[in-house]
This record gives C-alpha cells, structure tokens and sequence, in this order.
C-alpha cells in the first residue's frame, strides 16, 4: 500500500503519522512544501515543491504508483490537484475543484445554503462587479452602503470571496472602524476578484465540527474550539490558531448536546446539498466553522479540508485505522463503525516564533524541543526545517503543534503547557488556551448571550 500524501506543516505531520501507524502499514510518498522533520522520519520519500505545480505531482504518481491520495492544504484543493489525480486514476481524499467551492468562495458557500434550505447563515449579501456603466457602478455603491449602514446597522463582515491564506475577513469593530472603512475594503475586494460578500456580524462563541464525508455519508469527529488571536487573553492580530482543545465526551463545555447535534445536522445538509448542486459526492474532510448564537446554531464558513489546528487534536485520537477510512471515502462505504475515536480529552498548543504573525525577525534562528515525550503528548512540526547537522531552525509561521492528552481538559493541559515551557529559542506560545479560568469565561460568555430577552 503506497500513498501519496500533499501536505505541507503541522497538520502535514499529524496526517503522516496517522497513516503510519495504520496496521495496513503504508509507504508514505510526501510532497511537502518544506524539510517537515516530521514528515521526513515517517516518508519513505519526501519531494520538497510548491504544492501548486501539478505537473510535478502528476511526474511523481507516475513514478511511484500511489494507491491512494490524500491532500491537506486548501490551496491544492481548491486548485483541483483532486481532478487531477482522480483523472490519473488515483482515489483521493479531497473533494474535486467545483465541490471544494464550499472553502474557495464564501459566496457560493453561503448561496448554497440559502438555495437548499440550510438556515444557518448570517443575513447576507453577494455583491458583484457585473456593471458596465459609471452610474450602474454608483448604484451598486448605494446599494452596499444601504446595506451596511441601514440593514445591518454598522455590525457587518466584509469577505473577499477567493481563498487568501485566511486573511480575506475583516470584521466591523476589530479591523473595520466605520461604514466607509467597510465600504473602502469591500471595493477594494470587489476590484481584486470581482466579487464580495457582506454579512451580519454575529456575536457568540465559535467552535468547529469536522466530518469525514463520502457523498452521503457523514461522520463526525470531535468537536474543536479553536483560539485564533496572537496572545493570551483573546488579544492581538489573528493567527493560524494558536490552539485547540476537544473534551472527553466529544463536545464542548460551553455547548449544549442540541448544539452539537445541529451543527452535525448543517454538516449534513451541507454535504447532500453539494452532492445536489454539483451532481457529485464530496469526499474528504468537510470542516464546519460554526458560532453558537443566542438562538442556536449558525455557519461562520466551511473548509474543505482538516483544520490546522484542529487535525492535531483530532487525529491522535483516532482509535480506528486512518487508512480504513480513507479508503471508504474513496469507495463510498464509509460507516460510523469505521470511526473510533479514545473518549479522551486534548489541548493543543502552537509554539511560534515571537514576532509571529505580524513580522518574520527570528527566521533562520535555532529552536530546541525537549527529547523525551511522554506517552500522553504529541509534538508536531510544522514551518520548521532541520540542517545537516540535525539542528532545528525556525521558519516565519507556526513552528510546533504540542499536543497534550488527559482524561480532562485540565490534564491535557497540564501536560501541552509543561511540555511547551521546556521548548528554547526566541519562541512564545499561549499560556492561557485550556485553562479552566478561559473555559470558564467562554461559558460565561455563552450563557449571557442566552440569557439577554430578546
Ligand atoms: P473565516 O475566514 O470565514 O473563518 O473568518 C475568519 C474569522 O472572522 C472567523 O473565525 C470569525 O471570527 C470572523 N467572522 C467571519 N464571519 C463572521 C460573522 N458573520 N460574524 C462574526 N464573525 C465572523
Ligand atoms: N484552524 C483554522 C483553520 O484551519 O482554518
């Protein structure tokens, strides 16, 4: 059993080490976007490129004769690397390029669940440069200034609606300050690729709900929250994800089981409305980016893809074979009986480097991680390159995932947080992300938002 594996960081890691340790023991054949030190001890061969150049791919399954594909970043996927593969005759877990629309355009995703009644969205809008005269043009502006000013009161989201590395979303009061700083964006955004999207902004708490999907069937993973601000206490620029934490029980402390069981049922929906739409079945991880409202459930976006961080949480858990459940992706005889997750909890801490996100100063500069790992901790690479003498040296995104595993939230944390202390070099993580005090004020928060009379 060979397979091919496009990945790139962290979660490139825990995907290899998830199918190594399949007893089906596979050949891992990586392309990688760097020197992955993790990824490099598990590959039987590592082809360091650009994730995007195809050719190269396609060069490589001939070569090696993968049984299987599985792709992790979004931007191969939302490129259509899964056409090309399954082209080759090659089964891949990723959806093809017109169902991956659900991650690569905001606008489709959010036309699609208006179109086959999933009512989980925002009020929104899709505003497009289709207007050929000046005076059509200043309609439009009207149009979208009424929306902003009048319709949504000034609490808006301006989404440009193409894949941008997770930094297309500005949000009214954090990054946008005024309607005319919204309406200067959502120009801007209309001029660069034709076409917008404005939302509601909604105030709750988010949290994420993958599933592995093969056209209809969908099963879920654990749900994930996710801690997407630089430092601790909510604060700075927004990341990646500075981490992650699951329960043992699979859902989340500030979730009710009727909220976790609608978002299971809007992955659902979602899944058969694409199979629908595009006459096809997804298959591959569908990624529900949800916020818990005042009066429920609601979509803040979908990945077609896991999450980086999420994957490290999730997939250490997986009690079953990975490969078993690739494989029925591909086939279609995906079943809950195939997917066993440990009833345990995790916290997931990224280890960056300290000017990390807004500046790159300490590239190139060492990072020593400690040797011994307990049991019940996973440390996974992600922009992070070793020399020829086996040294570690930063890159300017997220360095390491350190994964912590506990019968508790608390416990996992105990164990990432020590773990992420012994790490040296001009590095800084959050300490707070699992601790029963931020926990807490995510619980607080989620129970005045539902306890304000409407
Ligand atoms: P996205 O790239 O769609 O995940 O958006 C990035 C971040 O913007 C999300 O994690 C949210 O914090 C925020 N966001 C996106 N859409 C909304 C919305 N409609 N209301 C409030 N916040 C939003
Ligand atoms: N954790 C956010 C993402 O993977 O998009």
């Amino acid at each position: 059993m060979k397979i091919l594996l496009v990945t790139s960081s962290a979660r490139g890691h825990a995907l290899a080490e998830a199918l190594h340790r399949s007893p089906q023991k596979p050949e891992i054949i990586s392309v990688c976007a760097n020197n992955n030190p993790g990824i490099r001890a598990i590959a039987s061969q590592m082809h360091v490129q650009n994730l995007m150049d195809f050719e190269s791919i396609v060069r490589i399954v001939k070569e090696s004769t993968p049984d299987l594909a599985v792709i992790g970043p979004d931007d191969p996927i939302g490129g259509g690397l899964a056409d090309v593969l399954e082209e080759l005759g090659l089964p891949t877990v990723a959806p093809k390029k017109s169902l991956a629309r659900i991650e690569a355009s905001k606008g489709f995703a959010r036309n699609l669940m208006e179109k086959h009644g999933i009512k989980a969205s925002p009020k929104f809008r899709i505003f497009e440069r289709q207007a050929n005269s000046q005076r059509d043009l200043l309609e439009e502006e009207k149009e979208m200034y009424t929306f902003i000013d009048q319709e949504l009161q000034g609490n808006y989201v301006v989404k440009y609606d193409a894949l941008k590395g997770g930094k297309g979303v500005k949000v009214s009061g954090e990054h946008l300050m005024s309607v005319d700083d919204g309406m200067q964006y959502a120009l801007e955004c209309l001029n660069e690729c034709g076409r917008v999207v404005i939302e509601e902004k909604l105030i709750g708490v988010e949290f994420s709900l993958l599933s592995f999907v093969s056209g209809k069937q969908v099963v879920d993973m654990p749900a994930v929250q996710d801690h997407k601000r630089a430092f601790d206490g909510d604060t700075g620029s927004n990341t990646g994800g500075m981490g992650t934490y699951t329960d043992a029980n699979h859902a989340l402390p500030f979730l009710t089981a009727a909220d976790v069981k609608r978002a299971s049922e809007i992955n659902r929906q979602t899944a058969d409305a694409l199979l629908r739409e595009c006459g096809e079945g997804y298959k591959g991880i569908l990624y529900g980016g949800f916020i818990a409202v005042k009066d429920g459930i609601r979509v803040i976006e979908y990945n077609a893809r896991f999450g980086d961080p999420e994957a490290l949480n999730i997939l250490p858990l997986l009690s079953s074979d990975f490969v078993t459940v690739c494989q029925a992706i591909t086939t279609g005889e995906l079943t809950e009986d195939l997917v066993r997750f440990e009833k345990k909890a995790t916290v997931c801490k990224y280890i960056v480097p300290k000017s990390y996100p807004d500046k790159k100063d300490e590239k190139g500069m060492e990072v020593i991680f400690p040797s011994d790992l307990p049991d019940n901790a996973r440390l996974y690479y992600g922009d992070v390159s070793a020399d020829e003498q086996g040294r570690l040296h930063l890159g300017g995104s997220r360095t390491a995932g350190i994964v912590g595993i506990g019968n508790s939230i608390a416990e996992a944390e105990k164990v990432a947080q020590e773990i992420c202390s012994k790490v040296q070099g001009p590095i800084r993580f959050r300490s707070d992300i699992g601790t029963a005090d931020l926990i807490q004020k995510r619980s607080q928060m989620m129970e005045d938002i539902r306890s304000v009379s409407s």
